[in-house]
């Protein structure tokens, strides 16, 4: 890999540009989620400790290029404190004065945190002046944004063009982890794909499948395969017009000698709601009054083969209605499955997306996968073999 470290960098007594991602679920002021902030407790200390002034700069939320006072990122400043243990000063503005003041005022060992990127139009159009007012502010760039380097903005991109620049050690760490799952793995590898529609995973699933050994396909999505092989699913959620895709990236997978499971039984209801009555029928069977919400349990059997037959794993995307009991059965007992082979020294297991996320919370396996990513929409990018923005300026 190209990009330096913050190991590679002399960082004593220099003011570093840190760009990290704490666009974090608030419910009124309460954080309900510090994980991103938590996770870039690493990279603050040890620039704190190798003598640098630690200077914060990320977006909250889509303020779309103007001042939104719910979007400030002043609403964060003391869970940013609580987490990281430290005095935090901010900058009510992410250039010019105010956050040369801020900067000014820190002293050793506080950390500089700077208001909403976004608040300017000129950083979703990664414009080199913006880019150029924070590049003003400090001597060295640290991007640990690995969450938000799918987007070319003035803080991500831009920003490394103009300062020496290297990743943090969460990006290093979402890096390496990504590169051992799909990169370079062990293989045999599995990924599992989930989730409601083929249409939003189209890129994912046509990379995967020349990519990996095996592809397990659930939820919603597992439908629009059913029915584009013949498969009757009921009133299921199918993306019926999306069925010669489907067929398309079969043939894909075949010509790349990928298998592809989808269930051979499934959980039906009448209804989409927590606690439907419902029954396990064969893949096939599902009635034209009732629809598929979880995998069965044979179809679990017949994963958690292929994850014991495999080295590497790769989840993104629930198996079934994963939110509404007892839908959540297939996800949860494959998670298991799963987090039992890591902790064995036995499966390689990188998950990411939020839902991924939230279910493998859910299940209570998150700790025992080998590595899961903070990121929702670069993980997908990532998945879909796409080159990330904010990754590729670290590697000039
Ligand atoms: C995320 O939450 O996935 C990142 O912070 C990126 O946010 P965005 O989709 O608003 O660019």
């Amino acid at each position: 890999m190209a990009w330096k470290t913050i190991d590679d960098l002399a960082l004593a007594g220099k003011t570093v540009l840190v760009r990290v991602d704490i666009n974090v679920p608030m419910e009124g002021d309460r954080v309900t989620d510090t994980t991103r902030i938590d996770k870039i407790k690493p990279t603050v200390e040890d620039l704190i400790a190798l003598g640098a002034k630690v200077v914060l700069l990320a977006h909250f939320d889509r303020p779309k290029g103007k001042v939104v006072p719910e979007m400030s990122l002043g609403r964060l400043q003391a869970a940013v404190a609580a987490s990281l243990g430290r005095k935090v000063v901010f900058g009510t503005d992410s250039v010019g004065a105010p956050a040369r003041e801020a900067i000014a005022a820190a002293g050793q060992g506080d950390v500089v945190l700077l208001e909403n990127t976004r608040f300017h139009p000129g950083e979703e159009k990664n414009d080199p002046a913006l880019a150029a007012e924070f590049a003003a502010l400090g001597d060295v760039f640290v991007n640990d944004a690995f969450s938000a380097a799918h987007r070319a903005h003035a803080s991500t991109e831009g920003l490394a063009r103009l300062l020496p620049c290297a990743a943090g050690r969460l990006m290093e760490a979402e890096l390496k982890a990504l590169e051992a799952a799909l990169g370079a793995p062990v293989r045999p590898v599995v990924a599992v794909v989930g989730g409601a529609k083929v249409s939003t995973k189209l890129d994912l699933l046509g990379n995967l499948v020349t990519k990996v050994d095996h592809l397990v396909i659930g939820g919603g999505m597992a439908n629009t395969f059913l029915v584009a092989q013949g498969i009757e699913v009921g009133k299921s959620l199918a993306e019926r017009d999306m069925a010669p895709t489907a067929l398309e990236i079969i043939a894909k997978a075949k010509a790349a000698g990928c298998t592809i499971h989808l269930p051979v039984d499934v959980v039906v209801a009448g209804e989409f709601k927590a606690n439907a009555a419902n029954k396990v029928v064969a893949v096939g069977d599902c009635p034209a009054d009732q629809m598929i919400l979880d995998a069965g349990p044979a179809t679990v059997k017949a994963i958690e083969a292929v994850f014991a037959a495999c080295k590497t794993l790769i989840w993104n995307g629930p198996l079934g209605a994963f939110e509404l009991t007892p839908f959540d059965a297939a996800t949860v007992a494959a998670a298991r499955a799963a987090a039992a082979l890591t902790r064995a020294g036995k499966l390689v297991s990188v998950a990411g997306g939020g839902d991924t996320v939230a279910a493998l919370h859910h299940a209570g396996v998150a700790e025992d996968f080998t590595f899961i990513s903070t990121a929702g929409g670069a993980f997908l990018e990532w998945m879909e073999g796409k080159d990330l923005p904010g990754v590729a300026a670290l590697n000039q």
